[in-house]
């Protein structure tokens, strides 16, 4: 069984593999009976991620085991080392997890069970990197030779650090805007926009980030209204954009936050496009874990 945590360890050809087969997963759906077993463990809320490994699993014949935080023995004090052994000792092939936690190193012990983020605290959420890359790749429009821009809260994005692992593997530039208290500590590999107007006049695309308050501590210093007022897509910003522009959102949206009412209902949001490949990620997200691609 393999993990899908991060991309880090994916070679280009393998990361091209996996997109390839999400979009012609979502053209031509599959069902199979891999008869395999799937826990699904969220600790933290999800509706997307959640109900579209639900339906991959169902599509793939897997039998499928709901558990939280609040229904398992980690509420007892069980650590997550003994509740991963147990599951493997259960016969369970797959562990889907969400977790507040960054640690990724403690499942490196593990080869009997295939371990697949749903979303890690602030550093990984893969297959939402593999929808959102295979919404812009599907995109005829798509230009290459500008970057890509990742705009909003970046430091607390989860979204942000597996997309920084995965597009540039496929060729893609990564540009950044966000207010310096968000911005990453290593600016190296990213070209550098200095507001959201800059960012749509001279990108192919670009991805709003939630604020996540709920991961901003107080020592963090951040000012919302400044945020709205500075970063915030809105309609005087969206109106001045390219028809072509593409604008993904990886929701929940904030709306009155990081974006807008005007410009979240905008032509040029491709939020509901990302949906549509939710499935077909997860399906191969599931497969890769089971070793069948
Ligand atoms: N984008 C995303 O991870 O959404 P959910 O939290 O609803 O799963």
């Amino acid at each position: 069984m393999k993990h899908l945590i991060d991309f880090q360890d994916i070679e280009n050809d393998e990361a091209k593999k996996l997109i390839k087969y999400v979009i012609r997963e979502k053209q031509k759906p599959r069902n199979e009976n891999l008869s395999k077993t799937v826990v699904m463990k969220f600790d933290e809320p999800s509706t997307r991620t959640k109900v579209s490994f639900s339906t991959a699993s169902n599509n793939l014949g897997l039998y499928q085991i709901d558990l939280t935080k609040e229904n398992t023995s980690s509420v007892k004090g069980e650590s997550l080392k003994d509740e991963i052994i147990t599951l493997i000792d259960l016969d369970v092939d797959l562990l889907v997890l969400r977790t507040s936690s960054d640690d990724k190193k403690i499942y490196n012990d593990f080869n009997e069970i295939g371990i697949i983020s749903a979303g890690f605290g602030k550093v990984s959420h893969p297959t939402q990197a593999l929808v959102d890359l295979s919404t812009i790749i599907s995109n005829d429009g798509f230009d290459y030779e500008k970057p890509f821009v990742f705009c909003g809260d970046l430091k607390h994005s989860r979204v942000f650090h597996s997309a920084v692992e995965l597009f540039p593997k496929l060729g893609i530039e990564i540009g950044i805007c966000a207010p310096k208290e968000f911005l990453p500590k290593n600016l190296n590999n990213f070209i550098l926009f200095e507001n959201i107007d800059e960012a749509i006049q001279k990108s192919s695309g670009i991805e709003i980030l939630r604020v996540q308050k709920e991961r901003i501590n107080n020592s963090e210093n951040f000012n919302l209204n400044n945020y709205i007022e500075n970063f915030q897509l809105n309609k005087a910003k969206i109106d001045k954009a390219s028809d072509k522009l593409m604008i993904l959102h990886p929701m929940p949206m904030n709306i009155g936050i990081e974006i807008d009412k005007y410009a979240s209902e905008n032509f040029r949001m491709f939020h509901r496009k990302q949906l549509s490949f939710g499935i077909a990620a997860r399906k191969v997200a599931l497969k890769y874990s089971l070793g069948l691609i």
